[in-house]
């Protein structure tokens, strides 16, 4: 099932960590439906461009690095950083032949706190006009190292995956599980939002007593969740000295498959000796919210109902509300203006 409307251009994508990206390596990796090469310089630069070589057509993630150059597999022929060719070794030397006309389509690319993003531009010449989040623990480099990674591909749609993801109501459903949530644990609970630069905020406030993995952190708990354009949710949690943040990235692959990575980063260093004991949860988590949608695809088969009801599907209509501004701010070119109204919402789970 594809989403009614296509995922959101001037927007950063997270496609992958900088750590599966070896100098000279380079792979193809699906965005919003299109084939994109992400290599790496043999001195270290991460670059990303359309996978199709210009000529016939060869994937260039088949072919290989040479120095800063991707060689395409089919006929050799070179391709700068910037997508501008740079040698095509069937032309003889007579001929007067400007390689440097031909271009594959380049995609901005920045690496920062250990993961690559993608800029999806809605004029593919135009430069980005944001730049990707930083994530909040500066080590002395001043970037942030993800401390446990987690992904898996969901067989869903952009949409379907974002909104099961932030649904507050299927917690107890969902995830129902010794170490996090039981049925009975199920409770009335009102959380304040706030509208944040291309999202929502659920304001800091203590996390539910029910979810049994946060006393791991021990002391007096705030979680601050945050929902932005086109498709991340940070959480960021504070015990004292203490704070973890959760990044989930969701990347439309295509209209059927989505990946969702969930990094943690964290600035406790005994936290590494629990690593091990905590990444079976993560994935254990992210598969439960995974089947779901596997399993609701066999119904979106035969029909699509959304009936969004207050107030806990609440953030899924703000998720729509907010990429309908963004869409028409980039069609339109004028500034976007967030939908979201300050608001407590009600719910139980
Ligand atoms: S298809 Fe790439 S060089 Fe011919
Ligand atoms: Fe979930």
């Amino acid at each position: 099932m594809a989403d009614e409307t296509p995922p959101l251009r001037n927007l950063w994508y997270m496609v992958g960590l900088s750590s599966s990206l070896k100098p000279k390596g380079l792979r193809r990796e699906m965005l919003a439906g299109e084939p994109v090469l992400l290599a790496r310089t043999a001195d270290g630069r991460a670059f990303a461009l359309r996978d199709i070589c210009p000529h016939r057509a060869a994937p260039l993630s088949g072919g290989r690095i040479v120095g800063s150059e991707v060689e395409c597999p089919y006929h050799g022929w070179r391709f700068k950083t910037d997508g501008v060719c740079s040698a095509i070794p069937s032309v003889v030397a007579e001929q007067d032949f400007a390689v440097e006309r031909i271009r594959v389509n380049h995609y901005p690319l920045r690496e920062q706190d250990g993961l690559l993003w993608v800029y999806l531009a809605a004029d593919k010449d135009a430069e980005p006009i944001s730049e990707p989040p930083k994530m909040p623990f500066g080590s002395t480099d001043g970037r942030s190292i993800p401390r446990l990674v987690e992904s898996q591909i969901f067989p869903a749609s952009l949409d379907h995956a974002v909104v099961g993801l932030m649904d507050p109501a299927h917690g107890p459903f969902v995830h129902r599980a010794w170490w996090w949530r039981s049925e009975a644990s199920i409770h009335a609970k009102a959380k304040h939002h706030t509208p944040s630069m291309r999202g929502f905020t659920m304001v800091s406030h203590k996390p539910s007593a029910n979810s049994s993995l946060y006393k791991i952190l021990g002391g007096d708990r705030t979680t601050e969740i945050r929902f932005e354009l086109p498709s991340i949710r940070y959480e960021r949690i504070r015990a004292g000295k203490n704070e973890v943040l959760g990044l989930t990235a969701v990347t439309p692959l295509d209209d059927e498959n989505t990946r969702v990575t969930q990094v943690f980063y964290w600035n406790m260093p005994w936290a590494a000796l629990v690593r091990p004991f905590f990444r079976p949860f993560v994935r254990a988590f992210i598969g439960q919210d995974r089947k779901i949608v596997e399993m609701q695809k066999e119904g979106l088969k035969f029909a699509s109902p959304q009936m969004l009801i207050q107030d806990a599907d609440v953030p899924a209509l703000w998720y729509y509300r907010l990429k309908k501004a963004w869409a028409e701010s980039v069609t339109s070119g004028t500034p976007f203006t967030n939908p979201v109204q300050e608001r407590t919402l009600h719910w139980r789970s």
